[in-house]
């Protein structure tokens, strides 16, 4: 073990070391057998500040960031063998093209399960405070160890069969080694996962560049749509803030036409007024996201729009204290909607090398 990690450390080194002094450490000392496996070493970069406007992502005391942490959480984000049958890894049903969604009205899990609701996104994750469409995951370790444990890759009662497999592959054995101090747990594996989950920022769209004084970034159209949407349209009560999100649940009546429609938050507090409601989503990236809706039951964007703008299915429950119906002309709806063509990061998660 000590071995493999010192020889992974020389690796880093010489990579970083001019070939003059490579050749010269190669006359001084005869050279080491090469060992059979060559070393794992992990791609290690900085923790990302957050972009401009955004505060600090906060971490919890027992799991500091650091960048090695998150290097190593990036490989377990990645890998399929997390699951129980090794279809599927995190990134599996939070991809790139589909804005960290999967593109499903709603998830399949391990074994080809189908879940109940639809991937959300998992852009600036870290600024949540309560996980799941419903906030039945109060820190974002436990909702990774449910999304593990769960239907999503399906690995409750095969945790230590799994672990031991991970831990008998010397590259993550040395990296959780030199990061925790102990062989691969499950409980370190979503540690490192969360830190490198904390690193998902959105912050670089048109739109925050405008907001940064840019006024070139946006159209005229994206402008008044920006315009509309904090106004007459109403959706700023919601979509607040610089994550577009107040993190609050509102019933907006998607799925209550359902003959048993998911009750949402009442699940997790038991309070009536509470059936049917739904994080608000972040609408970064919202171009890309679709279906829309915690049950995927809107194609476009378009229609999830216009659903909204008609102000949601009416049923008991609907928040009608924040959600109006919004009558807009033709030329306000095309702007609104051009204002959320603007909110397109370019960020991409990238997959790194995993250890064999
Ligand atoms: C089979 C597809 C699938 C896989 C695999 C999967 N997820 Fe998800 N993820 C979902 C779905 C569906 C939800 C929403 C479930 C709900 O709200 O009840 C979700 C929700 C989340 C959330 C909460 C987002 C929010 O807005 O509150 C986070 C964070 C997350 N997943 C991270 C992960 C991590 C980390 C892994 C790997 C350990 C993972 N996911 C694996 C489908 C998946
Ligand atoms: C009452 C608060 C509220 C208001 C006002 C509101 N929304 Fe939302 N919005 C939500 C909630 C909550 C959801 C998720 C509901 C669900 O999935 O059941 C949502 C979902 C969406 C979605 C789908 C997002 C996704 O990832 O699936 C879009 C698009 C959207 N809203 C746009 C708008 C626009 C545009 C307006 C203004 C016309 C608006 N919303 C007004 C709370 C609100």
């Amino acid at each position: 073990m000590s071995v493999r990690l010192a020889a992974s450390r020389s690796a880093f080194l010489t990579l970083a070391l001019p070939g003059f002094l490579l050749a010269l450490a190669g006359c001084a000392k005869e050279t080491p057998k090469e060992p059979e496996v060559p070393a794992y070493v992990p791609e290690v970069v900085a923790i990302p500040a957050p972009p401009p406007g955004f505060e600090p992502v906060p971490e919890p005391p027992d799991n500091p960031s650091t960048p090695e942490k998150a290097a190593l959480g990036r490989q377990l984000f990645f890998d399929k063998r997390l699951s129980v049958d090794r279809s599927r890894s995190c990134y599996s049903c939070h991809v790139n093209e589909h804005g960290l969604t999967d593109g499903l009205p709603v998830a399949v899990g391990a074994g080809e399960k189908k879940l109940t609701r639809s991937s959300p996104t998992l852009w600036n994750i870290g600024y949540h405070k309560e996980f799941y469409w419903d906030g039945r995951s109060p820190t974002m370790e436990k909702q990774a160890m449910a999304a593990w444990t769960g239907g999503n890759m399906g690995a409750k009662d095969h945790e230590s069969e799994i672990v031991g497999k991970l831990n008998a592959l010397p590259g993550y054995k040395a990296q959780f080694q030199k990061v925790f101090g102990t062989d691969v747990t499950a409980d370190n594996m979503m540690k490192a996962i969360t830190a490198y989950e904390r690193t998902f920022f959105c912050g670089d769209t048109a739109f925050d560049k405008f907001q940064q004084g840019d006024q070139t970034a946006l159209s005229d159209e994206a402008k008044r749509g920006w315009e509309l949407f904090r106004t007459k349209a109403g959706c700023g009560t919601c979509h607040a803030g610089i994550l577009l999100t107040d993190l609050q649940y509102h019933n907006v009546g998607a799925g209550m036409d359902a003959p048993e429609p998911d009750v949402g938050r009442k699940k997790v507090t038991n309070d009536e007024k509470d059936t049917g409601a739904f994080k608000t989503p972040t609408l970064r990236n919202i171009t890309k996201t679709a279906p829309y809706f915690h049950n995927g039951s809107k194609a476009t964007l378009d229609e999830a729009v216009d659903f909204v703008l008609g102000g949601g299915y009416p049923n008991k429950y609907l928040d009608t204290k924040n959600l109006k119906k919004v009558k807009l002309t033709k030329k306000e709806r095309d702007d609104l909607l051009a204002f959320l063509k603007s909110l397109e990061c370019q960020g991409m998660l990238v997959e790194p090398k995993l250890p064999e």
